[in-house]
């Protein structure tokens, strides 16, 4: 068989599993409201967990940006690519997460490539989520280090693992906070302690955090009465921030030390002037409208006790993540379809990116739904 018979029966294979993925055109309308296939609908599944995407100041400061510098870096941040623009949002970023430094990245998946792979190589092992999100997933595979995978948020099973791997140099416990597919939240005070115990280091991805977490949206290290900073910490502009990027904090020393050492980092060339200017747009309303973070929470909790009063399957968890369990990839699809006709647009979470029979819809809520958006969504749910 040739090369492009091969890919036509796999993809043939996928579709009779369900497991197909296709492009939809989705035309954004303002706010959390969407075209979709000429079907006018609200959206339920967007990471812009507080609205801000489209916010007029964040807008107007990319706008600046883009008129200030032009569209592009120009070239990588360690030739010529490096502008105030980065430096002002490195220093607010690193302030706003109360970590020493920060280094910003094209990607949040980028900033875990690059984090993992500084912190260990061939002499170290590192411990990893059964759930962390794939970027995590991928970056312990590229790094040299022994991987080893504990059960989701098994802390017992994850001090049987450390217990097991005194051996190496370097131990390095990677996990998610708030968790992408699943929205429970690692216990990280109690994580921290063992890790600690066991002279382990600790990294967190705060992608799904950031903005949501902590009395201000400081992410998952303001939620927890933590003694010290874990080793490093990786957040994403892309979600609650509302715009596009990564960033890795920890202390300056290691921050240097990534700089000089992500090939993610030095291989690439910097963020776009106006997407650094739309993140600092966002980090300032953050600081001035701190009631977004307490909608956000207000309409996760309506959501989540509406649903569960019409029976639908939430696993427990809180905040804005909220994955309707459903099992098979073709029942999942079907309601997603449903919902879509209803004017509310989730899409069908299934496998490789969640384990095999636990196809879900993954619900996300913004501050930015209005009560009415959350009373039609219930009734779309209602009828299914
Ligand atoms: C937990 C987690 N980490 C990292 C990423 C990657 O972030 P980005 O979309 O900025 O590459 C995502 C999102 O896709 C995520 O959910």
């Amino acid at each position: 068989m040739s090369w492009t018979d091969d890919i036509h029966e796999e993809l043939h294979e996928m579709e009779a599993q369900g497991l197909r993925r296709r492009l939809r055109t989705v035309d954004l309308l303002g706010g959390m409201r969407a075209s979709v296939e000429n079907k006018d609908c609200i959206l339920f599944c967007t990471n812009n967990y507080l609205g801000l995407a489209d916010h007029p100041h964040v807008l107007e400061r990319s706008q600046k940006a883009l008129f200030r510098y032009g569209a592009s870096a120009q070239a990588s941040r360690l030739v010529s690519g490096h502008l105030p623009i980065h430096q002002q949002l490195e220093e607010k970023t690193a302030a706003f997460k109360g970590s020493e430094a920060c280094l910003a990245f094209p990607t949040g998946y980028m900033a875990n490539l690059a984090a993992v792979s500084a912190l260990v190589d061939e002499k170290d092992v590192i411990l990893c989520d059964r759930l962390n999100h794939a970027s995590l997933i991928d970056a312990c595979r590229m790094s040299k280090a022994k991987f080893m995978v504990y059960e989701h948020l098994n802390l017992e099973d994850l001090k049987a693992q450390l217990e097991k791997t005194a051996k190496y140099r370097r131990r390095l416990v990677v996990t998610d906070g708030l968790f992408s597919m699943d929205g429970d939240l690692v216990p990280l005070l109690k994580l921290m302690e063992l890790a600690h115990e066991y002279d382990a280091l600790v990294m967190v991805d705060d992608a799904h955090g950031t903005g949501v977490l902590g009395p201000t949206g400081q992410g998952i290290i303001h939620h927890f009465p933590l003694k010290h900073f874990p080793a490093v910490v990786v957040g994403t502009y892309s979600k609650a921030i509302g715009s596009m990027g990564g960033f890795v904090c920890g202390s300056q020393l290691f921050i240097e030390y990534l700089l000089n050492k992500a090939r993610t980092f030095i291989y690439t060339t910097g963020l776009p002037p106006s997407v650094c200017g739309a993140s600092l747009g966002a980090l300032e309303v953050m600081e001035q409208e701190t009631s977004r973070v307490d909608k956000l929470w207000d309409n996760a909790k309506k959501i989540r006790v509406g649903l569960k009063a019409l029976g639908y399957d939430i696993p427990r968890g809180a905040g804005p993540i909220l994955p309707v369990m459903v099992g098979e990839n073709e029942e999942a699809l079907r309601m997603s379809k449903r919902l879509l006709e209803e004017g509310i647009l989730i899409v069908a979470i299934r496998p490789p990116t969640v384990p095999k029979g636990t196809a879900r819809l993954r619900l996300s809520v913004s501050a930015a739904h209005t009560d009415e958006d959350i009373v039609k969504l219930l009734d779309a749910f209602k009828k299914l």
